[in-house]
């Protein structure tokens, strides 16, 4: 198992922030690959681990169901090999395709530590720099907080996700947080145009630059040159500490939120909670060619896989998002529209989220649904 006592890397840990300063560009706008053989896409399909494969088998059955133009290229990545042969066919498959959805990866942290997180290696060999996760309070899920409507822009490639470890000397382990001018300054300027795009009114980075005054310090300053382009969006930021306090106690002040990797992973796990967990919120992850759809929390479920209990929510609106990338806007809208309808069916809450409900009893009231909304034709 993993335990922090039996792990000479976390012993002791410094760390140290290399700023590299570089100059600005601009990001492009990601294009979907255009449609292939008669109308119809081809999407990478990689099913992942624990729960993974039994949900997109049901995105597949809802898919074929709503004659949804797109065929899926199975890539299996097998979490028990060392050897990297399966991500490096993933990874080609995704290059090849432009589009993939994708169940979490198990990383096992018994393995030796120059094993990464596969996760992390396609992210990052496919430059998906910006993670983006809309976390909304959903019609019928029970929760402490009402009206959340946030959305978190996460740097996806850099940061503490380095994976630059080393024990200089026994007993010291140096973890190296990487910020750089370029990738922060894209990364902010993604937030502002999807806040632009989506009506947002406000970006709020979060940040640590008290304590991480030159990495942190340069990732706020890009926040702030790139805010002044966008005079008719609100700019302010927040320390990470104070912004997950805010956050428990009153997430209706959030509107659009940047920040670096590690405090995105902890914070959008934080809002996803808020929600109602990890089975109902969505995540993308893009970079400028390639896009990449998952569960907003990246867990596998492996403790509640192969028992038909998993909500197939999040996995569901995360292939409702890959629609909208395609432009197969009016697929995503029945399909989204059917999921949420069922959700506010308290009768057919799964165990999640305190109800009884199956996963196939989910899948078939959202079967139904979009069967009494009339299916869309193939041809669009
Ligand atoms: C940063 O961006 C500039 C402008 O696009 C580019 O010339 C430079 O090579 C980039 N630096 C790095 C380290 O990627
Ligand atoms: C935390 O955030 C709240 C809300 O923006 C602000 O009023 C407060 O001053 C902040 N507290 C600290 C210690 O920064
Ligand atoms: C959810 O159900 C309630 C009560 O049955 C209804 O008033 C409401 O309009 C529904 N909301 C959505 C978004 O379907």
């Amino acid at each position: 198992g993993f335990s922090p006592s039996s792990n000479a890397s976390f012993r002791s840990l410094s760390s140290i922030i290399f700023v590299k300063v570089i100059s600005a560009k601009k990001i492009q706008q990601v294009i979907p690959p255009p449609a292939k053989y008669g109308g119809r896409h081809t999407v990478t399909l990689i099913p992942g681990d624990g729960i993974g494969p039994e949900l997109f088998s049901h995105v597949r059955e809802v898919f074929r169901f709503s004659c949804v133009p797109v065929d899926f290229e199975v890539v299996h990545v097998n979490s028990a090999l060392e050897t990297d042969d399966d991500m490096n066919n993933a990874i080609t498959a995704i290059r090849r395709n432009g589009v993939a959805l994708k169940g979490n990866i198990e990383t096992k942290h018994t393995l030796p530590a120059s094993v990464k997180s596969r996760n992390n290696v396609l992210r990052t060999s496919l430059d998906l720099y910006a993670n983006v996760m809309h976390c909304q309070s959903l019609p019928g899920v029970q929760t402490r907080h009402k009206n959340i409507d946030i959305m978190i822009i996460r740097e996806n490639t850099e940061g503490e996700y380095s994976s630059l470890e080393h024990e200089s000397v026994s007993g010291v382990v140096e973890s190296l947080k990487i910020i750089t001018r370029n990738n922060s300054l894209r990364i902010a300027e993604y937030a502002f145009q999807l806040a632009r795009e989506k009506g947002r009114r406000r970006v709020t980075a979060v940040h640590k630059a008290n304590i991480m005054k030159l990495g942190d310090g340069l990732f706020l300053q890009c926040c702030k040159e790139v805010a002044s382009g966008y005079p008719d969006i609100t700019f302010d930021s927040m320390i990470v500490d104070n912004t997950t306090m805010q956050l428990v106690s009153k997430p209706q002040q959030f509107d659009v939120m940047v920040m670096p990797n590690l405090y995105g992973n902890v914070v959008s796990n934080v809002c996803a909670g808020l929600v109602g967990g990890p089975g109902l919120v969505p995540g993308a992850n893009y970079g400028r060619d390639y896009a990449v759809f998952e569960t907003a929390t990246r867990n596998t479920g492996k403790s509640i896989a192969g028992k038909n209990i998993a909500n197939p929510t999040a996995v569901l609106l995360a292939s409702c998002m890959m629609l909208d990338h395609l432009q197969l806007n009016d697929y995503a809208t029945l399909i989204r529209n059917a999921v949420l309808t069922t959700m506010n069916e308290t009768r057919l809450h799964t165990a999640d989220i305190g109800g009884q409900g199956t996963t196939s009893e989910v899948v078939q009231s959202i079967m139904r649904i979009i069967q009494s909304n009339g299916q869309l034709t193939a041809d669009l």
